[in-house]
């Protein structure tokens, strides 16, 4: 059985007030959930006063990126082991923002992957198509690539840390959202690629989150399609009432 996860990714958004007070109002409302698993991804100085915030509750505490290397001269960057360090449990890896925004390639990601690993964090993996290769109709194309290039030298027991996130770049704070039927058939298509990578029984245990304009409005439908198992969310998870409504969704 896949637990549905639900994350949210504050971005660059939230100041420290603004932060502590999410964290702690979301381990009031929901903090004991176990039938969910439900996390947050705060801004890197932030992190440490909200995994102390969130100690002793069920939430998780993610990073929303990481180096790839493990220590040196790297000046801006923060280490897999330095987030490990500080009670972080998670990393979002190849963002989107990250890939188009910033420049970083396929094989970054996967060096990120690997480092998160090593120092005992899970991952989110982030794949998705722009508008333009939706519209071309080499979406499966690039995702797949994403995943394979991705999960590169990720041994089979190791798959069980890592959870994969489907954002078509289209969707992501656009107000613009895939259909169900949309995620579905590009979450069917990943577990296809996971199987094929590793093998049916360990693709089986892989959660896929969609990511996109998710809100309370279209949480439940999103859900309900095939193969989606829980939801990384931008803009609405900055809120506590409409991050919680899609936590708690029906
Ligand atoms: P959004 O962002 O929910 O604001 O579209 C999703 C994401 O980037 O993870």
């Amino acid at each position: 059985m896949r637990k549905p996860f639900l994350a949210g990714n504050w971005k660059m958004n939230l100041d420290r007030k603004g932060s502590l007070a999410l964290a702690k109002s979301l381990r009031e409302k929901c903090g004991s959930r176990t039938d969910r698993e439900v996390g947050v991804c705060p801004p890197f100085v932030y992190l440490d006063e909200v995994v102390r915030a969130l100690a002793g509750s069920k939430l998780r505490v993610g990073a929303q990126n990481c180096s790839d290397e493990i220590e040196g001269a790297f000046t801006g960057e923060v280490s897999a082991r330095m987030l490990k360090d500080v009670g972080v449990s998670f990393v979002i890896v190849g963002h989107s923002e990250r890939r188009h925004l910033y420049g970083e390639s396929d094989e970054l990601a996967n060096r990120k992957v690997r480092q998160a690993l090593v120092a005992g964090l899970d991952v989110i993996l982030c794949v998705g198509e722009l508008l333009a290769e939706r519209d071309q109709g080499i979406t499966e194309r690039v995702v797949a690539r994403q995943l394979t290039q991705g999960l590169k030298g990720v041994d089979e027991p190791d798959l069980a840390r890592i959870t994969i996130a489907y954002e078509p770049v289209w969707a992501i704070g656009t107000g613009r959202t895939a259909t169900p039927e949309q995620a579905g058939e590009v979450h069917n298509y990943l577990r296809g690629v996971l199987a094929g990578l590793y093998t049916d029984a360990t693709a089986a245990e892989v959660r896929i989150q969609y990511g996109g304009s998710v809100k309370p409005d279209n949480i439940a439908s999103l859900m309900a399609a095939s193969n989606v198992d829980g939801a990384l969310v931008g803009g609405a998870s900055l809120k506590l009432d409409s991050f919680l409504s899609i936590v708690e969704y029906k």
